[in-house]
């Protein structure tokens, strides 16, 4: 998320949401009477979604593909490369589906097929959960099409990305100190995250959030119910 600009839309998602998702690629799947014998995930985001597509599809086969998008320090290389490799014989002659949460450029999951065809697969299938009309790449199942491009919080990593997108908002906003109430304020000015909606999705998460951005040190105390960045 470190790459993007000051001011990107966000849509906050919830697990019964994304659960949904998961279910239509299965569907698709199997009306299309595709049957992989195995389910590669795509760490990190697509883990959820390959265990449970495992589950709707009746497999016990799952393995993962950690994909990387950067060399060293920060360093963009523009196509991403594999930094865990799967098992010896995990797909060698077998038909796989690979899945992944969202294609954005593509660029990872359309690498992550070439790399599995390369390790003699049987018949090589790509799902994802959310397709952004970014992406160069078109997936064979796809859950959701969103027609425009947003940054998805999603439920597996909602915490992960609301200290991102927090300490975002405090140093753009740039003043002394913040209330809760006005980082909602830039979190709906900034990224389209308004309160109501990020209710719904993820009720009550803002103070836990607050809490663990303190934990970490990100944020300190500034005075009664007032934060602002950590030195
Ligand atoms: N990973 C890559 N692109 C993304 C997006 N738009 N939202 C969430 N995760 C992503």
């Amino acid at each position: 998320m470190a790459e993007l600009p000051e001011e990107f839309n966000c849509t906050i998602t919830n697990w019964e949401y994304i659960y949904g998702l998961c279910r239509d690629v299965a569907d698709e799947v199997r009306r299309d009477e595709f049957e992989p014998e195995v389910v590669v995930a795509l760490a990190r985001g697509g883990w959820f979604a390959g265990r449970c597509l495992c589950d709707f599809l009746g497999l016990d086969d799952l393995t993962s593909l950690k994909m990387e998008h950067y060399v060293g320090t920060a360093q963009k290389t523009g196509e991403p490369t594999v930094r865990y490799p799967m098992p010896e014989g995990s797909v060698e002659g077998k038909d796989v589906l690979v899945i992944d949460d969202i294609a954005d450029t593509g660029g990872s999951i359309s690498r992550a097929e070439a790399y599995v065809e390369q390790r003699d697969a049987g018949e090589v299938r790509t799902a994802t959960l959310q397709l952004l009309d970014t992406s160069e790449f078109e997936p064979d199942y796809v859950g959701e099409r969103l027609a425009e491009w947003a940054w998805v919080v999603y439920p597996w990593n909602f915490i992960e990305d609301m200290v991102d997108l927090l300490s975002g908002v405090m140093e753009k906003a740039d003043q002394e100190s913040y209330t809760a109430d006005e980082l909602r304020h830039y979190l709906a000015e900034y990224h389209d995250v308004k309160r109501i909606e990020m209710e719904i999705a993820q009720p009550n998460r803002l103070p836990e959030v607050l809490a663990e951005m303190e934990r970490r040190g990100v944020i300190e105390g500034a005075g009664p119910g007032e934060y602002r960045l950590a030195e």
